[in-house]
């Protein structure tokens, strides 16, 4: 038997109404902040994502899911989606519009990760994008944003941290001095963090390893070795955040798994003991743009896995809106009313009312049953005596009772009936 690929899984009808209701409050806030949708498509040049989110990482260097297409381009499926919404920027001359450019986008996104809870090989992002401008006030809107949409969702005990990793003039410095005191404790590192030692010291506090964690505790600080405009960003920052009471804690490890971050950096995180992986996170970069060849543009953005989300509101027991489902089932009993059942739904979806029709050669007993399962209001039954008489059974579902209405009268009385429900 066919299964769903490693790492992948099938949203099935039971699940949407989750889908439904997180993405509607997404686009609902991105609505209120200003932000306009995107979408790019599933697969760039492999070197649009190469190129920014960094040689060295474990995105690049081992999760993208790489082709060559008919024509030998090497394209890669989506590994993250702010370097497609980037190069959008750039082709689309959005550098001329009025800046910030606000965009946000829900995308697909492959990585060929270790599949466990909470880490897939395919999952969704809800991310947005502010592009043109480097002041601390967007990040902290961004940053703002993000925690409104978590708390629209219902979503509790959320901690939101935060650092700031500084820009092309002040990191070289700090990265140095990372590499000197990493470099005192060379043999009790992992064998990854080794190589991260000589290709991507910062990636080196990113290690979840214990032993790696423990060194990592008392490295330099990037907030320590900021140059001063850096540092005066990171104070506003913090300030702006202060005012839109949105706490945060700092955390100096946090570099983010993406190269292509300057100045702040963020993730949120829930509370619950195991529960380490991020429900979202982003950051500034300020040189991404110029990196895929536009003309420089600083940007700041976020992006938040669905899945997770969805598994957190679960653990928290938050409920969501069912999804409607058909108000109307059509039930019929002989050949000629079957016709006339299939007009009937038909003529009922024309008004506007969803109607589901029986199918096959079920016993009355039987389409009452299916009826009954599908949480419909109403079931109309055609019969070969009623349809001499050119009338039709009306049942209520809930109350249980029944009348016989003319044929001629179904749809407005039906429409009337569904108008009145709450
Ligand atoms: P990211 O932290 O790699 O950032 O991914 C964003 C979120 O996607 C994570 O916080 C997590 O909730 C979810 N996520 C990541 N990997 C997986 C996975 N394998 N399975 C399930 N969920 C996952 C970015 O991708 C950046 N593009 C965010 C950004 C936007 N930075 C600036 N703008």
């Amino acid at each position: 038997m066919y299964k769903s690929p490693r790492g992948t899984s099938d949203i099935l009808p039971k699940e949407q109404a989750y889908w439904r209701y997180v993405e509607e409050k997404a686009a609902a806030i991105c609505q209120l902040f200003g932000y306009q949708r995107i979408d790019t498509p599933a697969f760039e040049e492999t070197s649009v994502f190469a190129r920014s989110i960094g040689q060295g990482t474990d995105v690049v260097d081992k999760e993208m899911y790489t082709f060559n297409d008919h024509s030998g381009t090497s394209m890669t499926l989506l590994p993250e989606g702010t370097a497609p919404v980037c190069r959008a920027y750039i082709e689309h001359g959005m550098y001329n519009q009025q800046q910030p450019v606000r965009l946000f986008y829900f995308a697909s996104i492959f990585r060929y990760e270790k599949p466990q809870s909470g880490r897939y090989r395919q999952h969704r992002q809800f991310g947005f994008e502010a592009m043109g401008d480097a002041d601390p006030a967007l990040d902290a809107e961004v940053i703002g944003m993000s925690w409104q949409f978590y708390s629209s969702i219902g979503l509790r005990d959320l901690h939101l941290q935060l650092n700031s990793i500084g820009c092309r003039l002040c990191r070289p410095s700090y990265v140095e001095s990372l590499k000197q005191y990493y470099s005192e404790y060379r043999d009790d590192l992992c064998t990854d963090c080794k190589t991260r030692l000589k290709r991507n010291p910062l990636r080196l506090l990113d290690c979840k390893k214990p032993s790696c964690l423990e060194i990592a505790r008392s490295a330099p600080r990037s907030t320590d070795h900021l140059c001063a405009s850096c540092s005066e960003h990171f104070n506003l920052l913090q300030k702006y955040l202060d005012i839109l009471e949105i706490p945060f804690e700092l955390n100096h490890c946090l570099v983010r798994g993406l190269d292509y971050y300057t100045r702040t950096v963020f993730e949120i995180q829930p509370e619950e003991e195991g529960m380490q992986s991020a429900l979202g996170g982003g950051g500034r970069y300020d040189n991404l743009i110029e990196e895929l060849g536009g003309k420089p543009a600083p940007a700041v953005g976020f992006a938040a896995g669905m899945e997770r989300i969805i598994m957190n509101m679960k653990r928290q027991s938050i409920a969501v809106p069912p999804l409607p489902e058909p108000k109307v089932y059509v039930a019929y009993t002989g050949e000629q009313a079957r016709a006339e059942a299939v007009r009937l739904a038909t003529l009922l979806r024309g008004f506007g009312i969803s109607a589901t029709t029986a199918m096959g050669h079920r016993s009355l007993k039987a389409q009452m049953k299916q009826a009954n399962t599908s949480h419909v209001s109403y079931t109309l039954i055609v019969g070969e005596d009623e349809l001499r008489k050119s009338t039709v059974v009306l049942r209520d579902m809930v109350r249980g009772e029944q009348l016989e209405i003319s044929l001629g009268e179904v749809a407005t009385h039906l429409q009337r009936l569904t108008w009145e429900e709450p």
